[in-house]
């Protein structure tokens, strides 16, 4: 959808952290990755700014391997079905991007070994000879996940030799206790391999100059990012030896691939450039003249305030470096941690099967500020803020400015006359929000946007039932004509967080679900217009529903 903005000038580059092709997308991930940049990418078509918005499966990295080798599987086929599952559910949910592409693509590869040659070539990377896990028997290499043993700190058994679930420590090579090769259970040997460090410790000033001039990255991570950086960095072992993974481009690197963690934000770049370059534009130039937003949960800060930029920086910023790295915070079930083990989980399949998907995106929209506190999903607030909000308010009002309208003038918009007091209180209110709530949305703050448009829909509601057209013989023009106008101004402001909705209530207005942004501040529904069939836009939730859901947890 290509439409005209004021502001249409503006390039826009939006991306949200790639989902590991290795199980189903989490609700946590929509809330904090997939939702905002949604919601963000609607406005911004909305706006007319020249927007992109991509992202990819994350395919390469051991516990893939494991997984495929596991289901007994080429981790090709593996990685395929995931990619189109996660795929398929980014759709039902709404999220739009203009491409889902993958890590291990052709472009991804060459755009990868591109960036390690440079760096190398730079002396950005570096060799050094490390002991490895190795099993005899396997015959592997054992990084990572493929290595089972007890936490040195609290410990808890079955954790993998990067970090321990129970407790939260990360563990540096050789830490674990009592390893065993994954796939046979035997214990290892030590082996010594070569690797290549990439010299993040190079860039400590650099980053620190860049995180420092740039005002738009959220204070409080930026704040914890510096700490780090003034703690020192280590360097960084970019090295796997396993078969599944960009392969290091050099003669002396035969079978050893890259971490996933130097590829996969690689990627963002790869495929964005691909889309563009297909649509007839200079992706490249498109990349470093637009604004760059990468969405991200919380648990990957590192990777995108140390690893991605310096990374950049290494190669003289050929490709920009982000502006904004929107990052949010963990969603937490009722007060505690998801958990599919432990029966603590809702699937998001699961809950598309028994709720409409706008009805997950306007809860999660109107809890998850723009910062990095835990996002409490509570099945009883779900309950009540769909009720009492998305029901009660929004559509309550959009179901009562269509049906008076039909049934007090046929459907057909009548001329307005002399307006009166409560009247132009009104009118000044319909021209002000779209400029309200865009400036919440263009600052982040996606939730307080929402909260104004909801004033706005109660703001509606108060002049309806001050006006009770219902009440009057004679149709009341005025109150008719602003209703449906509201109605229409609200859909528009609404349509970034429940476009399902808001589409079926474009046909119900009779009008194109293309209006732009701005023109939510216009009473754009001439006298005349006839509107379409008015129908009941959401349906209440019942107590049993929850009651339901809230039985199926365990714990
Ligand atoms: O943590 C994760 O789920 C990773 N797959 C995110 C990757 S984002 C990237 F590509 F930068
Ligand atoms: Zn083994």
């Amino acid at each position: 959808m290509q439409v005209t903005g004021t502001l249409n000038s503006r390039k826009i580059t939006i991306t949200a952290a790639l989902p590991y092709a290795n199980g189903e997308i989490h609700p946590g991930h929509i809330t904090s990755t997939y939702l905002p940049p949604d919601i963000f990418a609607r406005y911004s078509r909305l706006m007319g700014y020249d927007v992109v918005f991509t992202c990819a499966s994350d395919d390469f990295g051991t516990p893939i391997l494991i997984e495929a080798e596991k289901a007994k599987k080429t981790p090709e086929e593996h990685v395929a079905y995931w990619n189109k599952r996660d795929s398929e559910d980014f759709s039902a949910l709404g999220i739009s991007f203009d491409i889902f592409y993958k890590t291990s693509s052709k472009e991804n590869v060459e755009l990868v070994q591109y960036f390690f040659r440079k760096l190398y070539e730079k002396k950005y990377i570096y060799k050094e000879t490390v002991i490895q896990p190795y099993c005899g028997y396997d015959k592997k290499f054992l990084p990572d996940r493929y290595i089972i043993g007890t936490c040195p700190y609290c410990e808890a058994e079955r954790q993998y030799s990067d970090g321990c679930e129970n407790c939260g420590r990360a563990f540096t090579h050789g830490e674990i206790k009592n390893p065993q090769c994954a796939i046979c259970g035997r214990t290892p040997i030590q082996k010594t391999s070569e690797h290549y460090f990439f010299k993040l410790s190079s860039f400590s000033s650099a980053l620190k100059e860049w995180l420092t001039r740039n005002e738009k990255l959220q204070s409080e991570v930026k704040n914890y990012v510096l700490k780090w950086i003034e703690d020192g960095l280590r360097d960084w072992d970019v090295t796997r030896d396993i078969s599944w993974g960009v392969p290091i481009p050099l003669e002396e690197a035969k079978g050893k691939v890259l971490y996933g963690w130097f590829d996969n934000h690689l990627c963002y770049i790869s495929t964005t450039v691909l889309y563009l370059d297909r649509n007839g534009k200079n992706g490249k130039e498109f990349w470093n003249s637009s604004e760059i937003y990468h969405y991200i949960g919380k648990d990957i800060v590192y990777h995108h305030y140390l690893f991605l930029p310096a990374m950049r920086l290494g190669l003289e910023e050929e490709y920009k470096l982000p502006e904004y790295i929107p990052t949010r915070g963990h969603l937490l079930l009722q007060g505690k941690k998801f958990s599919k083990s432990r029966g603590w989980y809702i699937g998001l399949r699961e809950f598309l099967d028994k709720f409409p998907p706008d009805y997950l995106r306007f809860y999660l929209s109107r809890i998850t500020p723009y910062d990095q506190s835990d996002i409490n999903f509570d099945w009883d607030d779900f309950e009540a803020k769909i009720n009492n909000e998305l029901v009660a308010n929004a559509g309550n009002f959009l179901y009562r400015a269509l049906s008076l309208l039909q049934s007090r003038a046929g459907g057909v918009v009548p001329n307005p006359t002399n307006y009166d007091d409560a009247d132009k209180r009104f009118v000044e209110k319909i021209k002000k929000i779209a400029s309200t709530a865009g400036e919440q949305i263009e600052s982040n703050e996606l939730d307080k946007a929402l909260k104004s448009i909801l004033e706005f829909s109660s703001a509606c509601n108060e002049y309806f039932q001050s006006k009770a057209p219902w009440k009057q013989k004679e149709a009341n023009e005025n109150c008719l004509y602003l209703a449906i106008n509201a109605a229409r101004t609200l859909g528009i402001l609404l349509s970034p967080y429940i476009p399902f909705s808001i589409e079926k209530l474009s046909k119900q207005l009779n009008i194109d679900v293309n209006q732009t942004w701005d023109s939510a501040s216009e009473l754009a529904i001439k006298p005349g217009h006839k509107i379409g069939k008015p129908e009941i836009l959401f349906k209440k939730i019942e107590k049993e529903q929850i009651e339901e859901q809230k039985a199926k947890l365990k714990g």
